[in-house]
């Protein structure tokens, strides 16, 4: 790929912004050598102002998803993306959170650009666990657990039954939910269904991944190794 289409799919701007870049001389190859627009150099070997450029295609992260922020690239009221770097916004491919935790959901959230692996991760044949910290409004009476493995748990409105969950009684208060499917505030439904109501959800895993200690609001690149993890291997 050129070396302009491949600066600007990374966000660092239009063609046109990018072209004016290798004007000026700011794009160079590791010996500071100026580099043009059509020259074709490998990704690791290119350097803006003298620094790496972001990560290439086929960038995967892990947010620490903060109550307040949707995931969606519009929202008044703050998306993940202000959270990240402000050229991944701008990427191409784009970068797109894998399923959707929602506005006040806090926990694990993966972003990729690539979308072969969005889409092994969320197809319903995956059967990633999903792992969810559940803090109720209401004691639990006790029956949730079997109702929730039954397989044949109606959500209003839904034509077909959930898929077995699991559930871990933590407290009468707190509860750790592990379902493999995603439908849409799945986990809030759920627990309305049996008469109560979740006043803060936390997602703690996927797969095989973690948060470890990656703090509140921070993101970190997913390498193969954690990839391996995600699936289990
Ligand atoms: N289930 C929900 O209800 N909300 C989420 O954000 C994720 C799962």
């Amino acid at each position: 790929m050129k070396l302009v289409k491949l600066i600007a799919n990374l966000g660092y701007g239009s063609r046109r912004q990018v072209t004016q870049l290798f004007r000026e001389g700011r794009i160079t190859n590791l010996a500071g050598e100026v580099l043009y627009a059509d020259d074709q150099v490998a990704h690791a070997d290119i350097r803006l102002d003298g620094e790496t450029l972001d990560p290439p295609q086929g960038l995967t992260l892990m947010l620490h998803k903060p109550v307040g922020y949707t995931c969606s690239t519009k929202d008044p009221g703050g998306v993940v993306y202000d959270l990240l770097p402000p050229r991944f916004r701008e990427r191409s491919p784009v970068v797109a959170t894998v399923g959707r935790l929602d506005r006040d959901t806090t926990g694990l959230l993966l972003m990729t650009d690539d979308g072969a692996l969005l889409h092994r991760i969320v197809h319903p044949k995956s059967q990633l666990a999903k792992v969810y910290e559940a803090t109720l409004a209401r004691d639990l009476r006790g029956n949730e657990a079997e109702k929730f493995a039954s397989g044949k748990m109606m959500l209003e409105s839904e034509k077909t039954p959930l898929a077995p969950a699991t559930l871990e009684v933590i407290d009468k208060r707190h509860a750790r939910l592990t379902l493999t499917e995603g439908r849409y505030h799945q986990a809030r439904r759920m627990f309305a269904a049996v008469g109560n109501h979740v006043e803060a959800l936390h997602r703690s895993r996927l797969g095989g991944l973690t948060l470890g200690d990656l703090p509140v609001g921070q993101w970190r690149l997913l390498d193969a190794a954690d990839l391996d993890t995600l699936f289990g291997k």
